[in-house]
């Protein structure tokens, strides 16, 4: 657990934003709706930390939640809207690659994928872009709750296939649950143990 306070400290839209770079910080980034906010409310042991930010209208923007002690949480806006205007992708995507480039202190970048899909062609758009930073990246499966154990090894097998073509992935890949707390404590022991 991260010790308490968990606090929301700002949105940011540019680089120019950005809180200083004092301590380590974690990403978690993923289509809308794969449970992002979901996951670091799980972590935190909080109930709506991540939603509260989530307010219409600033879904564009990078959460930052600070941890007493520990890294930055940071909570990407999510991709993939099918409706989303190309200028919207664009400056995401801007946004994503100066994020990556530009923050020394990173040092994991979380891709969540929804258990139930596997990885998308929209979610490689994504890999190919964290290939080219220097950022490790894991993937973290999420609502596992919503599948049957018996499809566990078929997805595990479909994310594996996926990821052997990004030289940025880490190897681990780890299954989760918010609802249902699975995965959550590998994950907060995976960051903890970030310096
Ligand atoms: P955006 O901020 O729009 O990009 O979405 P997000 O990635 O932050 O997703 P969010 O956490 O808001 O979750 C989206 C929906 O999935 C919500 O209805 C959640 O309740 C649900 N959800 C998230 N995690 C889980 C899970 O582990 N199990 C189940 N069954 N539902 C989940
Ligand atoms: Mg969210």
């Amino acid at each position: 657990m991260f010790a308490a306070p968990v606090e929301f400290l700002k949105g940011v839209v540019a680089m120019s934003g950005m809180p200083p770079a004092d301590r380590i910080e974690v990403c978690f980034a993923g289509r809308s709706n794969v449970g992002k906010s979901s996951l670091i409310n799980a972590l935190t042991g909080r109930k709506n930390l991540a939603r509260a930010s989530n307010t219409p209208g600033r879904t564009q923007e990078i959460n930052f939640f600070t941890t007493q002690d520990g890294p930055y949480l940071v909570d990407l806006p999510g991709y993939g809207f099918a409706q989303a205007p190309v200028p919207v992708v664009k400056k995401w995507q801007e946004l994503l690659r100066a994020y990556l480039a530009g923050r020394p202190t990173l040092r994991r970048v979380f891709v969540l994928i929804d258990s139930r899909h596997g990885v998308k062609a929209v979610d490689e758009e994504i890999l190919s872009l964290l290939d080219r930073s220097a950022v490790t990246f894991q993937v973290v499966l999420t609502k596992a709750d919503k599948i049957n154990a018996k499809d566990h090894e078929a997805l595990f097998q479909q994310v594996s296939n996926a990821l052997a073509k990004h030289p940025a992935a880490h190897p681990e890949i780890i299954l989760t649950s918010s609802d249902k707390g699975v995965g959550i404590e590998t994950l907060r022991a995976i960051i903890a143990g970030l310096d």
